[in-house]
């Protein structure tokens, strides 16, 4: 009982972190909450009135003395009909109290309500192995080979605060789950099935969201944010998103001015976010949104991280609208600038790390594909000359004829092109 009457408690403490279920901050994961009460109530009720009868009858027809052990047991009796009747009819009773809010959830969660439909608005979410595609239907951008398609985005949602948001869930390999603990979930991404669900954020946040279904290696970091901004800065947001990529130009004979840093060596599994920004994620993601001022950037850097797009064949899996990026195997890269998270919702998106991600991804998120480049094909899997390779007993890069091998260099000089994308 005492660890009930804490729960409340401590969601204000402990219980509040980022992919808590006690700390909703919409309908939808609030009337889940109160799901999860009424029946946590109802079953603690029951718990202790059975608790303190079994307390009392063990205590009151204990054996008191050598005596008693030896005593013939009381005259028996079972069959009360008061009694039984009374039972089942509390347990009816108990499981209705369960059941009449639990079959409202299930109806109200399962899509936007009737009188809110002409309001919400409409995303698709896609899960990969291991990463989230989110597709704006509604919003169409121009495609590198004519045509439009609608405006593409990867492991960060932004949504509009304060409107229902229809998600409909889809999947192009194995089965994926859709979660973001303080808005919604959890949903189940099914190949050659459609499923949806809803979610509200009713204030303007930065909200973490998981992939919930085991799904091979990497399934633990499968993650991804949501963003939800009031509806003026959503209108922007998406007017620059559908821009083509940002171009910083060079002079053809211009030279790389920045140094190429050092970051050090990285631990597999090494941490990838910091409590600064978690401090203030909001404030964070309108800083990434930024275009740095002229002179932040080096424009010969990000001219040759470029072509090192292009010559390590990156461009073949990444679309990055207007520039040679084509791809639409992984994710959309033509805002990755702007993004607060790389690998999925794994790293914060500073240069060290997105350095440390293109460079090692295999010692990042294991078995993905950007490192193996197996790619599915409608004729099955297809295992390409790979990105890098690395003797498992040694650790060694053991780069074998045709395989890509991202230089100290080129990774330099590719975190400046992708950060210039904003
Ligand atoms: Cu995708 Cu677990």
């Amino acid at each position: 009982m005492l660890l009930v009457a804490l729960i409340p408690l401590l969601s204000g403490g402990w219980l509040s972190g980022p992919q808590s279920t006690f700390d909703t901050k919409g309908p939808v994961a609030e009337t889940q909450l109160e799901v999860f009460y009424v029946t946590l109530w109802v079953t603690m009720i029951i718990f202790a009135i059975v608790g303190s009868v079994l307390a009392y009858t063990t205590w009151k027809f204990k054996a008191r003395n050598a005596a008693d052990e030896h005593a013939e047991p009381p005259p028996q009796g079972h069959g009360n009909p008061l009694v039984e009747l009374s039972l089942i009819v509390a347990s009816i009773l108990a499981l209705v109290v369960i059941a009449v809010p639990t079959l409202k959830a299930i109806w109200y969660t399962y899509d936007v309500p009737e009188d809110q439909m002409d309001m919400a608005y409409e995303v698709n979410a896609i899960g990969y192995q291991w990463w989230f595609k989110f597709e704006y239907p509604t919003e169409m951008t121009p495609q590198p080979f004519g045509g439009e398609a609608p405006l593409v985005s990867a492991n960060e949602l932004v949504i509009p605060a304060g409107r229902p948001v229809r998600v409909n869930l889809r999947t192009v390999d194995v089965i994926h789950s859709f979660w973001v603990p303080k808005l919604a979930g959890k949903v189940d991404m099914i190949p050659n099935r459609g499923n949806h669900l809803w979610l509200q954020a009713d204030e303007p946040g930065y909200f973490w969201g998981q992939c919930a279904e085991f799904c091979g290696e990497s399934h633990a970091v499968m993650r991804f944010r949501v963003i939800a901004l009031a509806e003026d800065d959503f209108a922007n947001w998406l007017e620059n998103q559908k821009l083509p990529a940002r171009t910083v130009e060079a002079a053809e004979d211009a030279e790389i001015l920045a140094a190429m840093p050092d970051y050090g060596t990285f631990e597999v599994n090494q941490a990838g976010w910091s409590e600064e920004f978690d401090a203030d994620p909001m404030g964070n993601w309108e800083a990434w949104q930024e275009i740095p001022a002229e002179g932040e950037e080096d424009p010969a850097l990000i001219a040759a991280g470029r072509r090192a797009f292009v010559e390590n064949r990156c461009a073949g899996c990444h679309m990055v609208r207007g520039h040679e990026g084509m791809g639409n195997i992984g994710p959309d890269l033509t805002r990755i600038g702007s993004r607060t998270t790389v690998a999925a919702g794994l790293l914060e998106n500073t240069p060290e790390n997105l350095y440390r991600w293109i460079t090692e991804p295999d010692r990042v998120k294991p078995g993905n594909y950007m490192y193996h480049s197996r790619i599915v094909t409608p004729k099955g899997m297809v295992t390409m000359p790979g990105y890098t390779t690395r003797d498992p007993a040694t650790g060694e890069r053991a780069p074998s004829p045709g395989d890509i091998e991202v230089t100290p260099e080129e990774g330099h000089a590719l975190v400046a092109y992708l950060k210039s994308l904003k």
